[in-house]
C-alpha cells in the first residue's frame, strides 16, 4: 500500500483538509480531486465533471486506486454503487445505506430497529392536524425536519408557532410528509466514525458553531468553525456513546451484504445527564469538523480511508496526536445568504508552526486568488492546549483580507 492514486470527490473545505491529509500519506503517491479549489490545486491535480456517470468515468480513466467521497449527494445519487460495478474502491457508502442521511424518517426506523437513542417523533402528511400536533409538542421550541436531502436547509427549530406551521405546510406541499420531533435539550457534540465490515475507528469528537453570530445567534450556516477534542464527550458519554449507539450502529451496517464503508458522522446531543442523544446522521465527514479532526490523525490517512473502502479497517493502528485542534471560518459577506464571488484575496505572511489556511469557496484568476462561494477560507491553529490552537487559528484568520468578509470571535468559547 504505496504511491497509490486517489480521487477526491467535492471542493470545500472538508476536500482541502482531506487532500491535506492524503499528501502527507506515505500511502499516497497522486491526488486528483473534483471539481476542488484553490487550495486542492496546490495538492491535487483538479478536474470538471458534469454528473455522476462523469465522475465515474474519470475514475476509470485516472486509473485511481480509491475514490474518496467528500459531499453526501453523490453517494445518495449511487457513487459508490456505480465505482463497485467498475471494482474501484469507495470509501463513502452505496446508495441504499447513504439513506440515513438522505431520509431523517428512514434513520429514525433505523434508530428505532436498534434501540438507539434518539428524539421521539410524529410524521405529518396533508390530513393531519397541524394545530393538534403543534400543541403536542409545545413547551419547549418545535423541531421540524424535511424528509429529503435539503443542503442544510431542511430543519427548522422554533419558538415562534407561526414559522413552525409555515415550515411544516410547505414541506408537506413539497415532499409530501415532514417529521415534528421533540426537542433534546443539551450540549451539541460530532462524533465521525469511520467504519467498514470488518471494524470501525471513533475519531476525536468535536464542536461545530452552525450560527452566523457570536454567542451562537443568527441564522443557521453550514458551519462558522469547530473545535476538538470536544470536553463535553467524557469518557461517562463515550462508554454510553460506544453501547448504546455506535457499536448497534456498526452491528447493524456492517451486516449489510454490502457493508458501510466509510465515514458516519453521528450529531450527538448530550443531556443534563451525560446522557446521548442522536440528533442525525451523516454519511460523510463534517465540514468544517473534518478540518480539524483529520489534522490530529498523527497515522497514515490514505491508509486509513482505503482500509476502510477495501474492509481491511481491523488490520491497520490508527492512532492521534494528543492536541487540541480549531478552525474559524472566513465567510464572505451576507453568507449564509447569496454571496457575490470573484472577490481578490490577499493572505499575508504566516510563518507560525501548526497553523494553515484551508481553502473552500476559492478560486485562482489570471489576477490572483478570488472568492468563489459563501464559506471562502478557513484559518487553522493546532496546539498543546485550546488556547494555543484558538490563538494561532486567530493570529492567522487577521491576516487574511477579502472585502466585506466575517468570522466569528468566538469559536471555542464553550470550551475555553
Ligand atoms: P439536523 O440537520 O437534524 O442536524 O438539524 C440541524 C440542527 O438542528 C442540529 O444541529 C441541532 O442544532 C438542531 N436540532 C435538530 N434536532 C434537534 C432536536 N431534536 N432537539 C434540539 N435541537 C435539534
Ligand atoms: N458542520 C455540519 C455538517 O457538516 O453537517
Amino acid at each position: 500500500m504505496a504511491g497509490m492514486t486517489v480521487l477526491v470527490v467535492g471542493g470545500g473545505g472538508r476536500e482541502h483538509a482531506l487532500c491535506l491529509g492524503l499528501a502527507d500519506s506515505q500511502s499516497i503517491g497522486e491526488i486528483h480531486c473534483a471539481p476542488g479549489n484553490a487550495g486542492t490545486a496546490q495538492l491535487a491535480t483538479n478536474h470538471v465533471f458534469t454528473d455522476t456517470t462523469d465522475l465515474v468515468h474519470l475514475a476509470f480513466q485516472l486509473d485511481v486506486d480509491f475514490v474518496v467521497a467528500g459531499p453526501e449527494a453523490p453517494l445518495c445519487e449511487g457513487l459508490a454503487d456505480l465505482l463497485a460495478k467498475m471494482d474501484i474502491p469507495c470509501f463513502g457508502p452505496v446508495a441504499a445505506l447513504a439513506r440515513l442521511e438522505g431520509s431523517k424518517l428512514h434513520a429514525k426506523q433505523v434508530m428505532a430497529a436498534n434501540n438507539v437513542p434518539t428524539a421521539d417523533f410524529h410524521i405529518l402528511n396533508k390530513d393531519s392536524d397541524i394545530g393538534a400536533a403543534l400543541d403536542d409538542f409545545s413547551g419547549n421550541p418545535w423541531v421540524v425536519k424535511r424528509d429529503v436531502l435539503a443542503g442544510g436547509k431542511g430543519v427548522v427549530v422554533t419558538s415562534k408557532r407561526g414559522e413552525a406551521m409555515d415550515f411544516i405546510s410547505d414541506s408537506i406541499n413539497k415532499d409530501g410528509r415532514v417529521l415534528l420531533e421533540d426537542f433534546l435539550p443539551g450540549q451539541e457534540t460530532s462524533l465521525l466514525v469511520i467504519m467498514d465490515g470488518s471494524s470501525y475507528v471513533c475519531l476525536p469528537a468535536s464542536q461545530d458553531h452552525k450560527r452566523e453570530f457570536e454567542g451562537d445567534k443568527g441564522r443557521n450556516t453550514g458551519g462558522m468553525g469547530a473545535y476538538a477534542p470536544a470536553p463535553c464527550y467524557t469518557q461517562e458519554v463515550q462508554e454510553k456513546a460506544l453501547q448504546r449507539i455506535v457499536k448497534p450502529m456498526h452491528a447493524a451496517l456492517s451486516a449489510k451484504r454490502v457493508p458501510y464503508r466509510g465515514v458516519l458522522y453521528i450529531g450527538l446531543m448530550i443531556d443534563e445527564n451525560n446522557d446521548p442523544y442522536v440528533v442525525e446522521f451523516n454519511v460523510r465527514f463534517g465540514d468544517p469538523e473534518c478540518q480539524i479532526t483529520i489534522p490530529l490523525i498523527s497515522s497514515d490517512l490514505g491508509e486509513l480511508l482505503f482500509s476502510a473502502a477495501i474492509d481491511e479497517l481491523k488490520n491497520i493502528a490508527v492512532k492521534f496526536h494528543d492536541k487540541h485542534a480549531l478552525t474559524v471560518v472566513l465567510a464572505a459577506e451576507n453568507y449564509p445568504g447569496p454571496v457575490e464571488k470573484g472577490r481578490p484575496i490577499t493572505i499575508g505572511n504566516h510563518e507560525v508552526e501548526h497553523s494553515w489556511v484551508n481553502h473552500a469557496g476559492t478560486k485562482m484568476s489570471e489576477d490572483g486568488l478570488i472568492s468563489n462561494g459563501g464559506r471562502v477560507l478557513a484559518a487553522t491553529g493546532m496546539g498543546d492546549s485550546l488556547q494555543e490552537a484558538a490563538k494561532k487559528a486567530y493570529d492567522l484568520i487577521e491576516k487574511i483580507n477579502l472585502k466585506g468578509s466575517h468570522y466569528r470571535r468566538d469559536i471555542g468559547h464553550r470550551a475555553l
